[in-house]
């Protein structure tokens, strides 16, 4: 591994071998902090050959909660995508609250993903098929594959600790639900959006619709499925557990015994069923000092990250989604459809008939990220998940596919970030 001194000075220069150094890189934190100006200038340089290459660069205003001020981390799109993230340093305590704007794209969110940086947060806002936006299919058939190569992509793209917020009609999400969870989403929660009989105003003739109006639309929460390697094999966390017991060769119910529990480890951690709970950070790091003093020599290190080092409790809380519970707040969410200042207009008409409440987006944002976390939007709109992303101190990258809402977003993000 190059210094950072050699490597600041070199990257400016044309040999400098950038996939080589990439390749040793990748998941390291470097240090720039001590170099002058003009060999960090030379660094910076390269980190456009970094993304060409197919490299994500996070950099101390992309990951604040890791980085310290002049930090920053490469890491292989294409490769496992928790590699970097468990090598970052301990998190810092306090992440700095701050409204870093980070990015509002014209075009596919497609040909975007792979260069944005990692998502704690992923809003979806796109097609319902209602017509009710150009390029909204007129029916909710054939949705699931519209969006099928976008939520492969969030899989691969998201950190461990990722959920995805999935907007749309009660039948466009009944059809893509299944395809979801191929795409490696696991199935959390249904929220209801309940807009209120206001929201027809009388404007619907029952007798014709022949059912009753509709008011509402559904915010599904999924969450990451993660995986560890055990005994070479890909698996769930849940199965990961059991298959690492099973390899340090000690009966189950010794795992009682490495929790300092009576039967709870057993019931909790490791049975087959739906009351199965993800072991908090303390419980991982007794079992896993257990099975490696009493397990058997030959199959140690037991219950490590895929490289072979140890969990941190840091590194093991973000294998699972975060969400902090607010009380008082239930599955059905009654707030009205946006209205008065909030609504955004050209003359007196509304720009976007999809425009999201920022309280819902807010709420959504909060339950599941902390402040310095990164939140993609990738169908925009007017853009709110980002508004709400940036008042709450997390950055926002979103894509916005017509010109037109495009160039309205840009500039309500920026009036945001003034
Ligand atoms: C339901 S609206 C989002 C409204 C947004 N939540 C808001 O509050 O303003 C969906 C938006 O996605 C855009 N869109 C559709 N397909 C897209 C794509 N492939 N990439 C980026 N944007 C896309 C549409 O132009 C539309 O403006």
């Amino acid at each position: 591994m190059p210094t950072t001194s050699k490597i600041c000075k070199e990257a400016g220069k044309a040999q400098f071998d950038w996939p080589a150094f990439l390749e040793n890189a990748a998941g390291r934190v470097l240090d720039f902090g001590d170099m002058p100006e003009e060999a960090r200038e030379a660094a910076a340089g390269g980190y456009a050959e970094a993304v060409r290459l197919g490299y994500a660069v996070g950099t101390s205003s992309t990951q604040p909660e890791y980085l310290d001020g002049n930090q920053l981390v490469f890491w292989p799109v294409k490769k496992p995508r928790n590699k970097a993230v468990l090598s970052f340093p301990a998190r810092k305590t306090a992440p700095a609250v701050h409204a870093d704007f980070g990015e509002i794209a014209l075009g596919d969110a497609l040909l975007h993903y792979a260069k944005w940086p990692q998502p704690t947060v992923i809003v979806s806002d796109g097609p319902y098929g209602l017509a009710s936006f150009p390029g909204d299919p007129p029916t909710a058939e054939g949705l699931a594959e519209w969006y099928r190569p976008h939520v492969k992509a969030w899989h691969d793209h998201a950190l461990p600790s990722a959920t995805l917020w999935f907007w749309n009609s009660e039948q466009g999400w009944a059809n893509c639900h299944r395809m979801i969870e191929e795409c490696g989403w696991e199935f959390r929660n249904c929220h209801i959006w309940d807009k209120g009989m206001s929201h027809i105003a009388g404007n619907c003739n029952t007798r014709t619709i022949r059912k009753y109006p509709v008011v509402t639309e559904v915010c599904v929460q999924y969450v990451r499925k993660n995986t560890l390697t055990s005994g070479g094999k890909s698996l769930p966390l849940r199965e990961w557990l059991r298959a690492e017991w099973a390899r340090s060769g000690l009966p189950f119910s010794k795992t009682n015994v490495a929790c300092g529990v009576a039967d709870a480890a057993t019931r909790k951690y490791f049975t087959k069923d739906h009351l199965w709970y993800f072991p908090p950070p303390d419980a991982l790091m007794k079992l896993a000092e257990y099975a490696n003093a009493h397990g058997r020599h030959t199959g140690k290190p037991y219950f490590s990250k895929d490289d072979g080092n140890a969990f941190t409790a840091e590194e093991w809380e973000l294998m699972r989604a975060k969400f902090h519970c607010e009380i008082g707040v239930s599955n059905v969410w009654h707030e009205k459809a946006v209205r008065g200042a909030e609504r955004m207009k050209v003359g007196n008409a509304s720009v976007h008939m999809n425009q999201k409440p920022l309280s819902l987006l807010s709420q959504i944002i909060r339950s599941t990220s902390d402040a310095g976390d990164v939140v993609w939007e990738p169908f925009g709109g007017l853009c709110s998940a980002s508004v709400a992303a940036i008042r709450l101190g997390r950055i926002p990258y979103a894509a916005e596919i017509n010109e037109k809402f495009f160039t309205l977003a840009k500039k309500r993000l920026e009036n945001e970030r003034k």
